[in-house]
């Protein structure tokens, strides 16, 4: 895994953009897998302006969300439909008709989630994969203990993760109790991760991650056997690291 540390989160942001947009101006029809949640929002804005100033383009792009709540209409404004296009869609030019987030509404969840899968093949798979890490080591809702082999389904949302997301709802009671999610192995399966993570908040989860034993009870710790993960952090997310790290992603051969 290639850590990237830098000073802070709008550095890291920047930096995080500056990947993606090399890699879509090498590959103008890249399939992007996107997350929601507070991390990748400075990501976001960035790439939104370089879209406005720059003329980056996204015309061509697919997008596959991680997740979303079961039982939010996409207008809800808790709903990650709704958190997609107020933050990031409204602000470039992506062809909705190849813009995927899981259907929350959905009647039949088995059979939505296998056509998630089926649709992410037809597209040729994932190029690149935005991550932001919980405090417990998930990724997307794949909470601690969720199989690492594991496909898009619907995950039922720990304690803990409803009370992190309950600040967002006007009472605990309304956090939904399902979600969603891609498996960890649809993520793996993407040919290159970054992950983000800033603030103190994370730097127990990302020392687990990143230097950790790789374990279902944190399910982020996989990435260590991804031949292609980036973990860009901001300082205080590295602050546990014990290892030295002075990696970039330009120039990198693999
Ligand atoms: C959201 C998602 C979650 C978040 C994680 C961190 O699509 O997949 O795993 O990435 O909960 O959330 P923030 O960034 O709000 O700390």
């Amino acid at each position: 895994m290639l850590v990237i540390v830098k000073d802070s989160y709008e550095q890291m942001s920047k930096e995080a953009a500056r990947f993606i947009a090399d890699h879509l101006r090498k590959k103008p029809n890249l399939v992007l897998g996107l997350a929601t949640g507070s991390t990748p929002l400075g990501l976001y804005r960035e790439l939104g302006r370089m879209h406005r100033e720059e003329g980056l383009d996204f015309s061509k792009v697919t997008t596959f969300n991680l997740d979303e709540y079961v039982g939010l209409p996409p207008e809800h404004d808790q709903s990650y439909h709704y958190f997609m296009q107020e933050n990031f869609f409204k602000h470039i030019n992506l062809d909705h008709r190849y813009v995927h987030i899981p259907m929350g509404m959905t009647r039949d969840f088995d059979a939505f989630c296998a056509w998630y899968e089926q649709r992410i093949q037809e597209f040729g798979g994932i190029d690149v994969q935005v991550l932001g890490i919980g405090g417990n080591g998930h990724i997307a809702f794949n909470e601690p203990g969720s199989s690492l082999g594991s496909r898009t389904r619907i995950k039922t949302l720990t304690g803990t993760t409803r009370m992190d997301n309950a600040r967002f709802f006007r009472n605990s009671e309304e956090v939904p109790k399902f979600a969603i999610t891609m498996g960890v192995g649809t993520i793996m399966d993407a040919k290159e991760l970054l992950l983000l993570a800033t603030s103190s908040a994370k730097a127990n989860a990302i020392k687990a991650a990143v230097e950790g034993p790789i374990t279902a009870m944190c399910p982020a710790s996989i990435i260590q056997l991804h031949r292609k993960a980036y973990a860009f952090l901001d300082k205080d997310a590295a602050a546990k690291l014990t290892g030295l790290y002075n990696d970039t992603w330009e120039s990198r051969v693999f």
